[in-house]
């Protein structure tokens, strides 16, 4: 939406949304997006600078980080001109509380709903200028466009009837999320499956980074609902089974507020030795000592998360967490701009663009801080927006093939609508999701990346031997549920397959077979393309360093 509103300045915008945007999954960053705005203390651009890249694990690119953390006071208070209301301070000026890794607290935040409040906001921008801006709500996108190597467009459904349609463009901008759905516990919204960045992938466009998945240290117990990291920004504690606040042991200065990396490894080890409560997979978040006052203040939104999932009231009782997928580093590479580019020259695929957490940029290296992602989609979803549209300006209008574009996409519904196997999809998925958590998630070796590859590679083969029990076109969620499914295998393969091959530990990728950070071989971004038969070949990219050189990481 930020970027549409930047592109309808001057042109007009096909938004084109699987969700109704606000339901988008922006709305789980719950507790803040960062800036320093040094309301309550003093803070600067290259503190926050300093913090993303020592969050990052040093696979930051430097360049791009000093650009967004410069840009990010003024984005807070174009937010605010819009009409995002942010929580205040008693004197009135935005409030700001701190967050894991931030060395300040910079998190600008509307209580435990601040990707919601962001969400609205933008929305109504959009409906302002709905002149400019048709919002197409609930299609499906497919494929990319491209011929002579430039992007034409996109191939979408409309989820509601199931008529194929092409879209011409002069510009195409994703901003079509992340693909945390293909892990057993996650954060996200069942949209977030790798639709976008399979689409790019299928194109021919490498996917930079892909091993390093974040996992966010409060996810509710089995469930991976996001508890928001605020309930510790705001002074909550961790506790193992026996009633220690066991983060001394493992980032002594930080404690709770160590990176999330940090937190979800101490997170795990506890569990695995057995120091679970009642010896079980989850530790606890206790915040009875903050007091009902203040959780219904500054944390409402988990207070009711709590009750109505699992009958907990957090004002009395202690929430049951574990470490959840929650956040995809890696993504469709781009440069500070916004703009696709396809190897490490920095090669533009000219005519399309991508942000937030589908693109990587990469601000974020091996490890996001939080409420920085709201803050990448914000700066970067408007950097992409004014490209596309100084690029479009100057572009003549595509004249697409349009019956060979649709042939190839109705030709996959069909291919999916004749399968007559006997595997079941939800068995399928089941097992791609509990692999991916088990053998591909906050701790990794080889052993276990190997048999992911191999698992998954034999679920695609059974993929191809499913049944559709629905062969309608109307709302036919379970042809989209397959298709999801196709995605997120291929997205499984790609993460595991980076992450064999980086045989290092950094950020939130960590190999116990390889658990030390090794600058000499690995400092560098991995970029995944796709081989002819369905291969894949692993290239790399150099990472831009400009103010901090890579140093021991400690909290
Ligand atoms: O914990 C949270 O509120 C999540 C925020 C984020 O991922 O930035």
């Amino acid at each position: 939406m930020r970027a549409a509103l930047e592109v309808c300045k001057d042109l007009d915008v096909a938004l084109l949304t699987k969700v109704y945007p606000s339901r988008s999954h922006s709305g789980a960053a719950q507790g803040g997006i960062a800036a320093s705005l040094g309301n309550s203390e003093d803070d600067s651009w290259e503190e926050h600078m300093f913090d993303t890249i020592k969050g990052g694990d040093y696979l930051s690119d430097q360049d791009a980080v000093e650009e967004y953390v410069k840009a990010a006071p003024n984005v807070i208070y174009e937010l605010e001109h819009m009409g995002c209301i942010f929580s205040r301070t008693p004197d009135g000026k935005i409030a700001q509380r701190s967050f894991g890794g931030h060395s300040r607290p910079r998190a600008c935040f509307s209580a435990d709903r601040t990707g919601h409040a962001i969400l609205h906001a933008l929305h109504e921008q959009v409906m302002k200028h709905s002149r400019s801006i048709k919002v197409y709500s609930e299609w499906f996108m497919h494929s990319l466009v491209i011929e002579d190597q430039q992007c034409r467009g996109v191939v979408v459904s409309d989820v509601r009837t199931g008529a194929v349609e092409v879209i011409q463009a002069k510009a195409v901008v994703f901003a079509t999320g992340g693909y945390g759905r293909a892990f057993q516990i996650t954060t996200n919204a069942f949209a977030s499956t790798a639709d976008g960045v399979l689409a790019a992938f299928n194109s021919g466009i490498p996917l930079e980074d892909a091993e390093f998945v974040q996992f966010h240290p409060s996810g509710l117990y089995r469930q991976g609902i996001l508890f928001s990291e605020a309930a510790r920004g705001e002074g909550g504690y961790l506790l193992n089974g026996l009633g220690e606040r066991f983060m001394e042991k493992y980032a002594p200065e930080r404690m709770e507020l160590a990176p999330r990396d940090i937190v979800a490894r101490a997170e795990q080890s506890e569990i695995d030795a057995g120091r679970g409560v009642n010896g079980e997979d989850f530790i606890h978040l206790d915040l009875r000592h903050l007091g009902e006052a203040r959780i219904m203040e500054r944390l409402p939104q988990i207070r009711q998360l709590g009750i109505d999932f699992i009958s907990v009231d957090c004002a009395k009782d202690p929430l049951p967490i574990q470490p959840t997928a929650h956040y995809s580093m890696g993504g469709i590479p781009t440069d500070k701009f916004g703009a696709v580019v396809v190897d490490a020259k920095g090669t533009r695929l000219n005519g399309f663009f991508a942000a937030g957490e589908c693109a990587c940029v990469s601000v974020h290296g091996a490890n996001r801080l939080g409420t920085n992602s709201l803050l990448d989609a914000v700066v970067f979803g408007q950097r992409a927006g004014r490209s596309a549209l100084e690029y479009a300006k100057n572009v003549a209008s595509p004249s697409v093939n349009e019956s060979r574009e649709k042939t190839r996409v109705l030709s996959v519904f069909e291919d999916i609508f004749q399968r007559e196997g006997s595997e079941s999809y939800n068995d399928i998925r089941n097992e791609m999701k509990n692999i991916m958590t088990h053998n591909c998630g906050v701790f990794r070796d080889a052993e276990h990346l190997t048999q992911c590859i191999e698992k998954i590679q034999s679920l695609q083969v059974r993929y191809k031997k499913g049944k559709v029990t629905d062969k309608g076109r109307l709302f036919n969620t379970e042809l989209y549920e397959i298709i999801e499914l196709g995605n997120m295998l291929k997205m499984a393969e790609i993460i595991s397959f980076a992450a064999l091959a980086r045989k290092e530990s950094r950020g939130g990728h960590f190999r116990s077979d390889f658990p030390k950070r090794n600058d000499v071989d690995f400092l560098h971004h991995s970029l995944v393309y796709p081989t002819e038969g369905d291969g894949l070949e692993l290239k790399t990219k150099p990472v831009v360093i400009t103010r901090h050189q890579p140093a021991e990481r400690t909290y």
